[in-house]
């Protein structure tokens, strides 16, 4: 797959899957540094993330969102990406061939990134990078190097955030896993600094 379609770290245009090209209203690319050192991977836009043009900016955003607070970072701190840039019709999963083309747009994202660690958040990507199933309540907080393309990749398995809203018994195991996230990327140590100036 080639990445002409991507200017920097974002899709301009696509219309690789045409059943997406139909149920989106634009392509929402991933949001946040382009030198982040962390990066959370979800599957697919939904409604709002559709309208708004941004990853996880509706219930499951700020589940994630409230997370990162605890352990003292911020939305704008990290990376915020998915699998497929394009919403599925009816918020169904994304089919293999749809994960397929937009592969390479990943792959890309992460390369420029050469991010510390990503976080996936949820079977779907998962599944997607350690292209074997995964039981994501059983093996989250696990890290996992994966190889992509030319690079290893270390990737942190998670809990999807919408899983916290149906299931209470999954929310320490998606704060504990975000706080681990904080700490595999280096992230909490300024987390520590910043709050500790404000002390003052
Ligand atoms: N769920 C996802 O997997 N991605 C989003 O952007 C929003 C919700």
């Amino acid at each position: 797959m080639s990445d002409d379609e991507m200017d920097g770290l974002c899709v301009r245009e696509c219309e690789r899957c045409p059943e997406l090209v139909e149920s989106r209203s634009q392509i929402v690319n991933g949001v946040g540094p382009d030198d982040a050192d962390l990066v959370f991977l979800g599957e697919a836009p939904g409604a709002n993330e559709d309208e708004q043009g941004e990853p996880f900016v509706g219930r499951s955003g700020s589940v994630l969102d409230d997370a990162l607070r605890d352990v003292g970072l911020a939305r704008s701190d990290v990376r915020i990406t998915n699998c497929v840039r394009c919403r599925p019709p009816e918020n169904r999963d994304p089919t293999k061939t749809e994960l397929g083309n937009c592969r390479g747009y990943l792959e890309r994202e992460l390369e420029l990134l050469d991010p510390d660690l990503v976080v996936t958040l949820g079977k779907v990507p998962s599944e997607h990078l350690l292209d074997r199933s995964v039981a994501v309540t059983k093996e989250a907080g696990d890290v996992v190097d994966v190889r992509l393309g030319e690079r290893l990749q270390r990737v942190l398995i998670c809990v999807h955030p919408a899983a916290t809203l149906y299931d209470r018994s999954q929310r320490d195991t998606f704060s504990d896993t975000i706080a681990r996230a904080a700490d595999l990327s280096g992230l909490a140590d300024s987390a520590d600094g910043q709050s500790s100036l404000g002390d003052f």
